[in-house]
């Protein structure tokens, strides 16, 4: 039996990418709270293979671990298959997995920005591209790209980052155009800066702090300062929002990139 309250999402099929931890995981977390069944996606094969397994136990629904690369379309189609066999559809989709590479422009290594495109970027559009092909045929769908604030204003030092998430919005815009008509809604949420993820605890606070000469807790507060409602935006704050989407409360929603990120970008 699942443990979730309000079975919101009983008998609907997820897929979420990049869902061995961080953000993506705690997304599947909350599909599988409303009812959903999970596949978990990611490129850590025995990361996500133990995540889907700690989802099924906590909340009582069936899921099923995914080892690919959103860069590679084979690796992803197959893995699209993979969960249609196994539970017959995929309602709503998930595209989280995304990297962060930074640096300053004069010395930005353009393989490594070229990367941050591709696994951002087109990695989406790999994933939206199967999402599509399997939800066609049925004449429903919701899929949901975990963009960023940086999605919506330029990001310091952080350019192919804000490049790829720019780019998401105008492909997030593009494909509610074309799959309107079969009443798959395509929408994008922007988070802003999710002060206790890993990106942060493990590396984001180290680096900051070195290059202004800060401390940890300077850092996190001069990035808690930018919020009007002042503090970091938490896993939560994300899957709430994701679960409105999903559901039929937004079923006149689509196109639309949700700021979710107490205000501080207000466009
Ligand atoms: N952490 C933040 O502050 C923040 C803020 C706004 C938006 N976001 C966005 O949220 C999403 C998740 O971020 P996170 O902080 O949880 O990141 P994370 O690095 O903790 O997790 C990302 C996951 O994606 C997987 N992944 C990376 N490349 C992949 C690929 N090519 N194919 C399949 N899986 C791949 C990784 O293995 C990892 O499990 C990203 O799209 C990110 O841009 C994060």
């Amino acid at each position: 039996m699942s443990s979730g309250a309000s079975e919101q999402l009983a008998n609907k099929v997820a897929l979420v990418t990049g869902s061995a931890q961080g953000l993506g995981r705690a997304l599947s977390d909350r599909l599988a709270q409303a009812g959903a069944q999970v596949a978990l996606l990611d490129l850590k094969e025995q990361e996500v293979t133990a995540a889907a397994a700690e989802v099924a136990e906590q909340y009582g629904v069936d899921t099923l671990g995914l080892a690919a690369d959103v860069t590679d379309e084979e690796s992803v189609a197959r893995a699209f298959d993979a969960a249609v066999e196994r539970f017959g559809r995929v309602d709503i989709v998930v595209s989280n997995a995304g990297i962060l590479i930074s640096g300053d422009i004069t010395e930005f290594d353009v393989a490594k920005w070229a990367k941050v495109v591709e696994v951002n970027l087109v990695g989406y559009m790999i994933v939206a591209k199967h999402a599509a092909r399997v939800m066609i045929p049925r004449g429903s769908g919701v899929i949901i790209q975990i963009n960023s604030k940086s999605g919506k204003t330029g990001s310091y030092k952080n350019s192919a980052y804000a490049a790829s998430k720019f780019g998401g919005i105008g492909l997030t815009q593009s494909l509610a155009l074309e799959l309107a008509e079969y009443n798959i809604r395509v929408n994008a949420i922007c988070p802003g800066n999710l002060l206790d993820s890993p990106l942060w605890v493990d590396s984001l606070y180290k680096q900051y702090a070195e290059r202004w000469g800060k401390t940890v807790d300077q850092v996190r507060q001069m990035y808690i300062d930018k919020v009007p409602l002042k503090r970091g935006c938490a896993y939560d704050d994300v899957a709430d929002a994701m679960l409105f989407l999903c559901c039929d409360g937004a079923s006149y929603i689509t196109g639309q990139a949700l700021n979710v990120d107490g205000g501080q970008t207000m466009h």
